[in-house]
């Protein structure tokens, strides 16, 4: 009885050491991966100053509603180029005009990287092109891109001709709603994908195809999850992963359905290519992978397929689409600039001619208006992520090889140095006295530098014959009662959030 007591008290004592061990184990776990996060988070020695990080987190949790203006505060206290701590990696925030275009412009080569994030890596493992690293295979995907943008667009016609014939489908799709009010969104979004369809796949896919809009509609709520503080954590907390919850999980469901129907319709698509006549982008890259089989070194693969042409959809789709959206929003809020640009269309054109790009330079005022949505309204808020290719100096700060640099574009459209009454919405700014329009300096809706908007020309087409073909034949207005709010959705892209509107037909 007393043995059995005894060795029982044993098995206690030992049972209660082992826990205790364990415990102690645990925690000094917990204390050496916290000393190595510390660490992780201290600043390089020169490294830009920046606001005090929270242990572990960093500074995430401020990025959590409006960066970009966050940021822009920031620099007002640390200067126009500081630093964040992103949950143990470092970034470098460059606000305002002079210091972007002293980092992308007068050191093009070393602000042309993207940063190897653990979610760029998941994604595209750093292949594809808006996403490449800056090297041959980038610089080889930026040329099949912007060959096919030229070639392709005039195959048949010229490109702008093709537009000028998806405005129409436009126009006649809004017609259809008869004044009444709509959510323009989808319209707008399936007539400017169908443009970068045009150039991919030789093709434009009706408003009605499902497939299509899903595949967009999943594809643009992972831009807006890429900036989540869901994502920025994966980033520094990459075994998350393994999480059964959290947004970063959605984003990659989203991107295995995107990768997947890629997949189908560029098997589809290249169906019967003949070699060496490419009929499109798609027909092209599958010639160029043809031709480089058995070289080891070559960038051209079937991920790499799929990974550029994702990206030249979403890229082409969201921006322009967004732009729309704003312009439209702004001309039934502000009527008499809605006016002042009827008036230029009808003087211009007279009744019934449709607008063509070579009327640009005779619609100053279009131009102007144009310019002021893309200033304001800050598309692409904080450009695409860049990462630098070597250890640089910039305004005495010591910046290493491989460090994440976040551009600040909506910082460069409010900076007072450049800009007169910043926050109010006035086309006038790119005018002159006598009403010509006038470029601006501080105006980077593109960014800057190599690795700018390979689509900006293609955008600017767009924009253009899309807007006035739409205000040549309709009046905008928001419903009796109703004005949308102004306040942006947030993600890589800054858009409006639904509204209606009624698109009433004019008496010219
Ligand atoms: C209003 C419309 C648009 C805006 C405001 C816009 C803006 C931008 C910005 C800010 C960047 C980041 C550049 C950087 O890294 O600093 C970018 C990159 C890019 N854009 Fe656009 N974009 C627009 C339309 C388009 C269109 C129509 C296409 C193509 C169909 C396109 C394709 C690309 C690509 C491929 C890149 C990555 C370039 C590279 O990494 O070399 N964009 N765009």
């Amino acid at each position: 009885m007393v043995l059995i007591q005894l060795s029982s008290l044993v098995s206690e004592v030992s049972h209660g050491q082992a826990f205790l061990g364990l415990c102690s184990l645990l925690i000094s776990l917990i204390v050496l991966l916290l000393i190595r996060q510390l660490v992780k988070q201290r600043r390089p020695r020169g490294f830009p100053p920046g606001p005090s990080p929270i242990p572990v987190i960093g500074n995430i949790m401020s990025l959590a509603t409006e960066p970009h203006v966050f940021m822009k505060k920031q620099s007002e206290i640390h200067g126009q180029i500081f630093s964040l701590d992103l949950g143990g990696y470092s970034a470098v925030v460059l606000n305002g005009y002079d210091a972007i275009r002293e980092c992308l412009y007068h050191q093009g080569d070393v602000f042309s990287d993207r940063p190897s994030l653990p979610l760029f890596m998941k994604m595209t493992k750093m292949g594809g092109l808006l996403n490449a690293k800056f090297g041959n295979g980038w610089i080889e995907h930026r040329q099949l891109a912007s060959n096919s943008f030229r070639y392709f667009g005039s195959f048949q016609k010229p490109l702008d001709q093709k537009i000028l014939e998806e405005c129409m489908f436009f126009v006649d799709a809004i017609d259809e709603h008869k004044g009444k009010p709509f959510n323009p969104k989808h319209l707008v979004t399936n007539a400017v994908s169908n443009i970068t369809n045009l150039i991919m796949f030789g093709e434009r896919f009706t408003y009605d195809n499902c497939d299509f809009q899903h595949m967009i509609e999943i594809f643009s709520e992972n831009v807006e999850l890429a900036v989540s503080g869901w994502a920025f954590l994966y980033n520094a907390f990459p075994w998350i992963e393994y999480l059964p919850f959290g947004k970063h999980q959605k984003l990659f469901r989203n991107a295995a359905k995107v990768y997947n129907f890629l997949e189908q319709i560029i098997k589809r698509f290249s169906e019967g290519r003949v070699c060496n006549f490419p009929r499109h982008y798609i027909d092209d890259y599958l010639n160029k992978l043809d031709k480089s089989a058995g070289d080891l070194g070559t960038p051209y693969s079937r991920e790499n397929l799929i990974y550029s042409v994702g990206e030249l959809i979403i890229a082409g789709t969201e921006t322009t689409t967004n732009t729309l959206r704003w312009a439209m929003l702004y001309m039934a809020l502000y009527p008499n600039i809605q006016e002042k640009v009827h008036k230029e269309l009808d003087s211009v054109l007279g009744s019934g001619q449709s607008p063509s790009l070579a009327d640009k330079k005779r619609m100053p005022y279009v131009e102007a208006v144009l310019h002021e949505v893309l200033r304001f309204c800050n598309i692409v808020p904080l450009g695409i992520f860049r990462a630098t290719t070597q250890d640089t100096l910039v305004s005495g700060y010591n910046i290493p090889k491989g460090t994440m640099v976040i551009t600040n574009l909506y910082s460069v459209h409010f900076d007072e140095k450049y800009w007169c009454d910043p926050g109010t919405f006035s086309p006038h700014r790119f005018l002159d006295s006598n009403g010509n329009f006038v470029r601006r300096e501080a105006f980077l809706p593109f960014s800057l530098g190599k690795r700018h908007c390979l689509g900006e020309h293609l955008a600017r087409m767009e924009m253009f014959l899309f807007f006035t073909t739409m205000l040549q034949r309709f009046h905008l207005q928001f419903p009796p009662g109703t004005v949308p709010s102004l306040t942006p959705k947030l993600g890589m892209t800054l858009q409006p959030l639904p509204y209606s509107i009624c698109a009433v037909r004019r008496q010219q």
